[in-house]
């Protein structure tokens, strides 16, 4: 069996021909067996668009219920070997170029085969593919021109293209590109020759991936592997499972846990077909120690230079997303093994993906790829995506759908709030409220514009003030002359708003006072981040709910009536969205009672829960 093995990703829209190129390469290196081969010819007549011939792209879009609807849905790794070495092909559906296999298959690839029909050329797509496997690390790149035939085996529109790439590849950095006309169809320059374009004196595709070189950038870094989990069978074994992402490791190394900095010396590296003298980056093994260095699952165990601890890391995002990227949102970041809540403190620039400028920008729309700063709620053993793919690689978990809306790679760590201490202070929280003789808590109303949230607000501060409580009212309109002034309506803008009034909140709360918040907070994602901010219990949430309808009768403001008029745009409940809250502590019907009863109603409800006594 040839042992070099190559890590191929292929590009491309949904019609530029891809599933049938890779089925051409499956079939002409000869990998399908015959009952396949056999099944492939009879659906080829059934479903097939090439006429009596076999369609090629059938055998890549497996599945019967895809082949019925036509499109490719799955994604998948093919293999096959030629007798020069083994390839392992990573095939994305055009449409889905950016899930999370961005980052994980694909970011493995040592050459990327860029999918182009030459009836197009270049379109938007390709520059986005070529970005994103650029800013992957993949430094070969294959430019396959396919459908010659439909422009008629003209040079001269091959040559136009390459011409358009070379124009390209100048921003992209160090890039080796072999640009190929071709036919998929008809194997024109995939594994043969094409007797229609004597013109071209380049390799085939097949030749060109042959010759390729691996990319063994990994094999040259420190060694590091992610502990994926801790094999403990019984009280003699215990081994750390996991794929070295980085280097080298052989028996005897010195390494140490990057979390903790707990060192122990390598005795076994142990695989299921025995023990090995040595390890390299992409090799899964388990590793036995000669002492217990204390590591987990997410732990980094690493020799050489310690990967460096960081909570502050500016990243490349690409978004895939409906809802924009906008800063001052949480999100789940996970890297490897590790899971961490990750704040977007900041989005500076985008990629234009026409000129590849970087253009500043505030937030990210789906399919963009942004520079992005990130705060990660604890420090975490990373490293730059250029060191390392699998310490520098991460996605973005939406923490309410749990569908993966990002994929990005570490640029920088930095010391950022590494170096801020938080200072330990003898008065806190506890002495202060135990002063005030009372509980501290956020009182945090939610609702439409007119719902009726101030109105309450303040008859149930009134109350509490006239009881003896400590207490501190935030209000939307109020706030928003002073702290808030710099923000409008945008989305951004207003998840900014909450993420501030949240923080101080918390200040507030950490004051030993009573906080009434009344903002609309149109979106769960900020509601929640505030309710994260303080302690389990310390977080009331009150919806105050008023259909729309009877709000913009009140309109006590006249902004609906505005809005209506097209003269106040993103009004929430006309043109901007309210995500009314699932499981609010209090849900007050303001239709059913007087402000003065649904005060009480609060009342008796934080009495109940124990706020007040
Ligand atoms: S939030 O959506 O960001 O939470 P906030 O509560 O601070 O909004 O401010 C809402 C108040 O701003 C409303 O009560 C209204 O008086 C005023 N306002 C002005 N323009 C808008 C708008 N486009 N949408 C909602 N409220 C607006």
């Amino acid at each position: 069996m040839p042992d070099s093995l190559l890590r191929v990703l292929t590009c491309g829209s949904v019609d530029d021909g891809k599933s049938t190129l890779i089925g051409r390469l499956l079939f002409e290196c000869g990998t399908i067996p015959d009952d396949v081969m056999a099944a492939l010819e009879r659906d080829s007549k059934r479903f097939g668009t090439t006429g009596d011939n076999i369609d090629y792209a059938l055998l890549v879009d497996g599945l019967a219920a895809e082949r019925e609807q036509g499109v490719t849905i799955d994604v998948a790794y093919r293999f096959f070997e030629t007798e020069r070495r083994r390839f392992i092909l990573a095939d994305t559906p055009g449409h889905h170029q950016y899930t999370r296999n961005m980052v994980t298959g694909a970011s493995t690839a040592d050459v990327a085969i860029l999918l182009v029909d030459a009836r197009k050329g270049l379109l938007v797509q390709t520059r986005r593919h070529a970005a994103i496997a650029s800013l992957l690390g993949i430094k070969q790149v294959v430019l396959a021109v396919n459908k010659m035939d439909l422009v008629g085996y003209d040079q001269a529109v091959f040559d136009r293209i390459v011409t358009d790439f070379d124009a390209l590849r100048e921003r992209l950095g160090p890039l080796s590109v072999t640009a190929i006309p071709m036919v998929a169809r008809d194997g024109d320059n995939v594994t043969k020759h094409s007797k229609h374009m004597p013109w071209y004196k380049g390799t085939t595709l097949l030749e060109a991936l042959e010759n390729a070189e691996p990319d063994d950038a990994a094999v040259d870094h420190a060694f590091r592997l992610p502990v994926q989990y801790v094999n403990r069978p019984d009280h003699t074994f215990r081994g750390y499972c996991g794929t070295v992402a980085s280097g080298v490791v052989r028996p005897g190394d010195e390494i140490s846990n990057a979390t903790t900095g707990i060192g122990a010396l390598v005795s076994r590296i142990v695989t299921m077909d025995g023990d090995l003298k040595e390890a390299r980056a992409g090799q899964a093994v388990t590793l036995v120690l000669d002492r217990e260095i204390d590591a987990s699952r997410g732990d980094v165990i690493s020799s050489g230079p310690t990967p460096r601890k960081a909570d502050q890391i500016d990243t490349w995002v690409v978004w895939m997303d409906e809802t924009p990227l906008f800063r001052g949102r949480a999100y789940q970041l996970m890297l490897g093994t590790r899971l961490v809540i990750a704040t977007i403190t900041d989005i500076t620039m985008r990629l234009d993906m026409d000129t590849l400028d970087e253009i500043p920008v505030r937030e990210l729309h789906m399919n963009e790829i942004g520079r992005v700063s990130i705060s990660l709620a604890q420090p975490m053993a990373c490293e730059p995506y250029q060191q390392s793919r699998d310490l520098g690689g991460f996605i973005l978990v939406d923490r309410l759908t749990r569908g993966t809306v990002g994929a990005g790679m570490i640029t920088a760590l930095k010391g950022g709030h590494a170096d801020i201490h938080w200072h330990k202070l003898d008065v806190d929280k506890k002495a202060r409220s135990e002063l005030n003789h009372q509980r501290p808590a956020v009182l945090w109303f939610t609702g439409l514009s007119g719902a009726g949230k101030s109105t309450i607000a303040n008859l149930v501060e009134k109350r509490l003030h006239a009881q003896g409580r400590h207490t501190m009212i935030l209000d939307g309109d109020n706030v928003r002359h002073g702290l808030n002034r710099d923000l409008g309506f945008s989305e951004a803008d207003r998840v900014e708003n909450i993420r501030r009034v949240a923080e101080v909140a918390k200040l507030f709360v950490d004051a030993g006072l009573i906080v009434l918040v009344s903002f609309i907070s149109p979106y769960r994602a900020e509601r929640m981040l505030a309710r994260e901010a303080v302690e389990e219990g310390e977080f009331i949430e009150i919806f105050v709910d008023t259909p729309v309808e009877e709000c913009r009768r009140r309109d006590p403001k006249g902004l609906y009536q505005k809005a209506d008029a097209g003269q106040l745009r993103n009004f929430t409940g006309v043109d901007a969205p309210y995500e009314a809250p699932l499981e609010p502590e209090i849900h007050l019907h303001t239709m059913s009672g007087t402000p003065e009863a649904l005060a009480e109603d609060v009342f008796r409800a934080l009495r109940e829960r124990g706020v007040i006594d």
